[in-house]
């Protein structure tokens, strides 16, 4: 086979930044996805209604891409303030708890703290986003720590759409299968592809620096099997979160790796490797929108398999595979 045509896929997890960085980061996700849910841990961040009107200007989407808004949850999120946002244009809010990531030091230190909150997005259809990992806990243990707060969620809030962001173990993708229907995850492409030994394994490689950490090849296993299994509660998020190489090549350098120019190439490969190819279109095109509600997306893309080296930079961000050889690329 050498062309794959699918439905113009969704990145249902995107770091876009504001400013400079924005302008040229954006055409890489636009160039193949229809949809994007935009992250609102941006400086400033996204809080309110008014704040993802103005971030929705200056995104300033090109025609045939549609930026999907967020809010951040802090201490002074209200069901008023949430519910405001939704009302203006913001399908999902974000919980980070505190700390644990790229501009969480707003984040959230007791989640019992906004049950009213939680209530409102129940009742009003708004999803909830959730980096999953416990503050101050040690760095591999994170994610399966968080687990008990997500249970507690999903018991307390029946009816409360959970996304479970960028998941990386067997523990999650197992409680995952368990959930109910309301509960789903995403999974990036950089944790389909990297184990901590790609990270701290030989030598130090801060462009694979990302959270939460990548884990054992037993974890993406479990990953691979999950994303490729056809399961619905599967779906792609790339996480794509692009960091200068100043900040990258640093004493204490910045988590995020920049997929968003090969997410879709890399995805072909995995699904191909796997025999599993009848399950990309699905897990990058349609399960997300089914999860969320929304229609499907109407255009093609089109990947062919032509080799290609991924550039060392491209406008100053080192993207993940920079100066690799991919096997399929995507025909703009
Ligand atoms: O590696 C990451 N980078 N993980 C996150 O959760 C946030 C992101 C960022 O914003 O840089
Ligand atoms: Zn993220």
């Amino acid at each position: 086979m050498e062309k794959l045509r699918i439905r113009r896929p969704d990145d249902w997890h995107v770091h876009l930044r504001r400013g400079e960085v924005l302008r040229a980061v954006l055409p890489y996700t636009t160039q193949q996805f229809a949809r994007a849910l935009v992250m609102p841990n941006t400086d400033p961040p996204i809080l309110t209604a008014d704040d993802v009107q103005r971030y929705r200007r200056e995104i300033a989407a090109p025609p045939g891409f549609l930026p999907l808004m967020t809010v951040k949850l802090t201490a002074q999120t209200t069901p008023t303030s949430i519910s405001h946002a939704f009302e203006h244009g913001a399908i999902a809010a974000k919980l980070y708890p505190v700390g644990v990531t790229t501009n969480a030091e707003d984040g959230v230190v007791d989640e019992h703290d906004l049950y009213p909150v939680f209530a409102a997005m129940e009742q009003i259809g708004m999803v909830l986003c959730i980096h999953g990992e416990r503050p101050n806990t040690y760095c591999l243990d994170r994610e399966t720590a968080y687990l008990d707060v997500v249970s507690w969620l999903a018991r307390t809030f029946p009816r409360l759409k959970i996304v479970l962001e960028h998941i990386t173990c067997r523990d999650t993708v197992a409680f995952i299968q368990n959930a109910s229907e309301s509960v789903a995850a995403t999974i990036t492409v950089h944790h389909l592809v990297l184990t901590l030994d790609d990270v701290v394994g030989d030598r130090l490689r801060p462009h694979h620096f990302c959270n939460p950490m990548p884990k054992s090849p037993a974890d993406r296993s479990a990953l691979i099997h999950a994303a490729t299994s056809g399961s619905p509660k599967f779906f792609l998020g790339t996480d794509s979160a692009p960091h200068t190489r100043e900040q990258k090549e640093y004493a204490a350098g910045a988590a995020g790796i920049f997929t968003a120019p090969v997410a879709m190439p890399l995805l072909a490969t995995i699904f191909e490797e796997e025999g599993r190819l009848q399950w990309l279109a699905p897990f990058t095109s349609e399960f997300g929108a089914d999860f969320y509600g929304l229609p499907k997306n109407e255009g093609q893309l089109e990947l062919v398999r032509e080799p290609w080296t991924v550039p060392e930079t491209l406008a100053g961000i080192v993207p993940f595979k920079a100066g690799e050889l991919l096997s399929w690329r995507v025909d703009t």
